[in-house]
């Protein structure tokens, strides 16, 4: 069988005395989209800056696209980074940048380190991937005059620019209504469905892990409690696996227990 695309092995990280990962191992293979779910706080956002190497593990290895990034100095981790890219939990736009200019800005990036690319190729991959979010109406505003929800649109296309070999996702759906976070999550499965990329998404929305994950990571205090699909999942006996179930399924329970 092919190696795995990412591959957690044994994986520990602390902050201070505070463990986040304790013994943490999963993979996800080329073209595939696992979902990693947990309560806040539980270490969602730290696993992510694993995969790029900006946090490093106290012990175990972390291994992306053919690299142990958690051995790589800071210096070769570009090489990573430019076949996996990650869509920021706060969208991270450039508030100075326009629209367009914040998704161009990965392929200016290209040119800029002498890639072939000209600013017609690059105006068309702009107008190309705007379409592809469904904002080509929003081209020459400012960020700041975007919902949080179309913010995060932009954020994707400008993450699919760079032409990653894999993204990760960082909360996709929160702080946006229902029906956005809706709109958002069909806007991910479409991206899956059209291209061969590797995915890793982090939420802690059931119904999105349910509509998007080939498989699923479940932390809870640290460690992987469930890897594996979202059919299985229901069957976890993990008392706190049994709670986000039972609340995704009681809608009437959850202005209550919110
Ligand atoms: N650089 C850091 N220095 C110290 N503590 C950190 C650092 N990064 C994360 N932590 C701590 O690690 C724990 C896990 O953080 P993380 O951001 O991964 O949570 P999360 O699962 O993404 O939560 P949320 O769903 O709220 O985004 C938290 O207690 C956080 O305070
Ligand atoms: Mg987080």
């Amino acid at each position: 069988m092919a190696d795995p695309y990412i591959r957690f092995s044994h994986v520990f990280k602390s902050f201070g005395d505070q463990p986040v990962l304790t013994d943490v191992s999963f993979e996800v293979q080329r073209g595939e989209m696992v979902v990693v779910l947990g309560r806040s706080g539980v270490g969602k956002s730290v696993t992510l800056k694993h995969i790029m190497g900006f946090l490093k593990p106290d012990a175990g290895q972390v291994f992306v696209a053919g690299y142990e990034v958690s051995r790589m100095p800071e210096e070769e981790l570009f090489e990573v980074r430019r076949k996996v890219t990650m869509v920021f939990q706060s969208g991270a736009l450039f508030d100075s940048l326009t629209v367009g200019e914040n998704v161009a800005y990965p392929l200016r990036e290209r040119a800029a380190r002498g890639e072939p690319i000209s600013e017609e190729q690059i105006e068309a991959r702009v107008e190309e991937l705007l379409g592809l979010v469904e904002l080509e109406g929003v081209r020459d505003l400012a960020p700041s005059d975007l919902s949080t929800g179309m913010k995060r649109a932009v954020a994707i296309a400008r993450a699919l620019a760079a032409d990653p070999e894999c993204i990760l996702y960082d909360e996709p759906t929160t702080m946006v209504d229902p029906l956005m976070a809706v709109t958002v999550g069909d806007l991910i499965l479409k991206l899956k469905r059209r291209s061969q990329i590797t995915s890793v998404v982090v939420t802690h929305d059931m119904k999105l892990a349910r509509k998007l994950a080939d498989r699923i990571v479940f932390l809870v205090e640290g460690r992987v409690a469930f890897f594996g699909s979202a059919a299985d999942l229901d069957s976890s006996e993990e008392p706190l696996i049994q709670g986000f179930i039972y609340l995704d399924e009681a809608p009437f329970l959850r202005e209550g227990a919110a």
